[in-house]
């Protein structure tokens, strides 16, 4: 079984939007997944009964029984606590998502060294959220945070959904891919391809 976690620094940055995407898209593709909500917020748990009232049909492929499953995928709260620890431990990849203003810069040195102690070695991709594509901010983090030793790669970029939306339409983008967090079925996929690149290095 394949443990993805969601994981991040501060609340607020699509953990749960991303672990909610994530089951659903392996649920999609007919595979199964298990699912643990660590955090106490309970937004995972709210997200997957709202989703399977909408998909009956996926009920057989997503269950909190780990039993059986293809994966298992962990929201959990953010920053450094007993729950993210256990949940890096278990990872076979950890996703995290990230905002790109000037206060992730400066906590962003503090998620590494938290990685490094916690789930040394593990491989971990970011996923930049909520940001607004025509700021310049992206370039500075671009420039600041990914050119950092140890700095996970980028698996995704997900623009700030209204932001996305304008500057799209006004053509002021400056960001290559687009997607709002209720990501289209092509942004979806290149997402999954670049994570499950990612986890197939594992040899599981
Ligand atoms: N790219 C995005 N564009 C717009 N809204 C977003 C985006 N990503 C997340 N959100 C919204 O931001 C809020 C926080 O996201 P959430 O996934 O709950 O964060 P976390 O789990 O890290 O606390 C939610 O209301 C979510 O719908
Ligand atoms: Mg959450």
């Amino acid at each position: 079984m394949k443990v993805l976690v969601w994981w991040s620094s501060r609340g607020t940055v699509g953990k749960s939007t991303g672990a909610a995407h994530t089951i659903g898209a392996i649920a999609f593709a007919k595979k199964r997944v298990a699912w643990i909500d660590a955090d106490p917020e309970g937004s995972l748990n709210r997200w997957l009964e709202r989703f399977l009232k909408k998909h009956p049909q996926l009920r057989p492929f997503i269950s909190e029984e780990t039993d059986g499953a293809d994966y298992l995928v962990i929201d959990c709260p953010p920053g450094d606590n007993e729950r993210a620890r256990q949940a890096l431990q278990w990872a076979s990849l950890i996703l995290i998502p990230t905002t790109v203003g000037p206060t992730e810069r400066e906590r962003f040195s503090h998620l590494l060294t938290t990685l490094s102690q916690h789930a040394p070695g593990k491989l971990t991709g970011l996923i930049l959220n909520q940001f607004d594509p025509t700021a310049n901010e992206i370039r500075r983090f671009k420039a600041e945070i990914l050119q950092q030793p140890n700095c996970p790669p980028i698996l995704a970029a997900w623009p700030h959904r209204q932001a996305w939306k304008t500057a799209w339409t006004e053509g002021k983008c400056v960001w290559e891919t687009g997607w709002g967090h209720k990501p289209a079925a092509e942004e979806w996929k290149k997402f999954e391809q670049a994570a499950w690149q990612l986890l197939g290095q594992t040899g599981w």
